[in-house]
């Protein structure tokens, strides 16, 4: 009796959900080919996304989930999320705020992360902000720039060039310039030395103000999978031995997700803790553990954190 009930009641949500030939997909736009476009498909993917990979396709299906790749240029994705011919996209705040589109930040992805930066020949001594002072900079960001210029009242000419911006002072077409900075080895090449900090840019993902129901129950979805793939690569999984009396102290360097496991050793007084350590606190943590008794310690990652 009671699976009967059961049976339909779940058949019915994983219908509504997962039956998606009879839904619009959610329709997600990344980047088509630089900085950005791997990472976003490699997120999608751990997620548990299948796509069919056809060279030089603009558009692909997913297999397995209810959702449409678009391949675009990044400076586009803010506009066509605005005008929802993209119901989301991935990629870098740098663009987001360039663009200052009518769309919202939904989540941070912690890659692609660069800078937007003021850089100027690598032989020219730097004064200060007040050097742009009636210089021509060259730019694929003239309202980060601009904005930027007003704040610190300086009064300079923007020079919009829609890529290679730093090849402009070597070519004569402007004396300094305001570009992404990742490596930094861009840059280097073209003579050019990184001077101002303009703003700090990771990838995120943005979206139109107003989904339906349906895409709204996609998007809710797609962000469980990629926060458990987000927590996964943020923390470790951490086995160790330790004498019972140590048990205590361990506990408290190592809170883990809700408690640690301990399990009895053969060796009396001996126990095996197991628990989850943040990444970026672990080297701290080993030499605390080390400390207060623990031996054999082993470290293992995680593929997927549902917290
Ligand atoms: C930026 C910038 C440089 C490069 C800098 O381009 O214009 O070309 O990255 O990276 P580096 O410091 O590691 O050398 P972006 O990927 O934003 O290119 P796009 O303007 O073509 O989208
Ligand atoms: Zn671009």
């Amino acid at each position: 009796m009671l699976i009967k009930q059961d049976i339909p009641t779940r058949l019915s949500i994983l219908d509504g959900f997962f039956n998606f030939n009879k839904m619009s997909e959610l329709k997600i736009a990344i980047q088509k080919s630089g900085r950005l476009s791997e990472n976003s498909h490699k997120l999608l993917e751990e997620c548990g996304i299948k796509f069919s990979n056809g060279a030089n396709v603009l558009k692909t299906k997913a297999k397995n989930f209810p959702v449409e790749l678009l391949f675009l240029r990044d400076d586009d994705i803010p506009q066509y999320v605005e005008q929802r011919v993209a119901d989301i996209g991935i990629l870098g705040e740098n663009m987001v705020f360039e663009k200052n589109k009518d769309v919202q930040i939904l989540e941070k992805l912690g890659f692609a992360q660069c800078r937007l930066s003021l850089a100027i020949p690598k032989e020219d001594t730097y004064t200060g902000p007040g050097y742009f002072n009636n210089k021509k900079l060259a730019t694929s960001y003239p309202k980060l720039l601009s904005d930027y210029l007003e704040k610190n009242k300086i009064k300079a000419e923007i020079e919009e060039i829609s890529g290679s911006v730093e090849i402009a002072p070597g070519i004569g077409l402007a004396d300094a310039v305001c570009d992404i900075v990742s490596s930094g080895s861009t840059l280097m090449t073209n003579g050019l030395r990184e001077v101002e900090t303009i703003l700090n840019s990771q990838a995120v993902i943005i979206g139109n103000r107003n989904l339906g129901q349906n895409k709204k129950k996609i998007l809710d979805s797609l962000l469980f999978r990629i926060r458990a793939v987000r927590h996964a690569k943020e923390n470790k999984y951490i086995l160790l031995n330790a004498p019972e009396s140590s048990i205590k102290e361990i506990c408290r360097i190592l809170p883990g997700m809700k408690s640690p496991t301990i399990l009895p050793l053969v060796e009396k007084g001996w126990c095996s803790l197991h628990s989850v350590v943040k990444e970026d606190q672990f080297w701290e943590r080993i030499d605390q553990l080390k400390a207060a008794g623990a031996e054999g310690i082993l470290v293992i990652p995680i593929e997927k954190m549902i917290l």
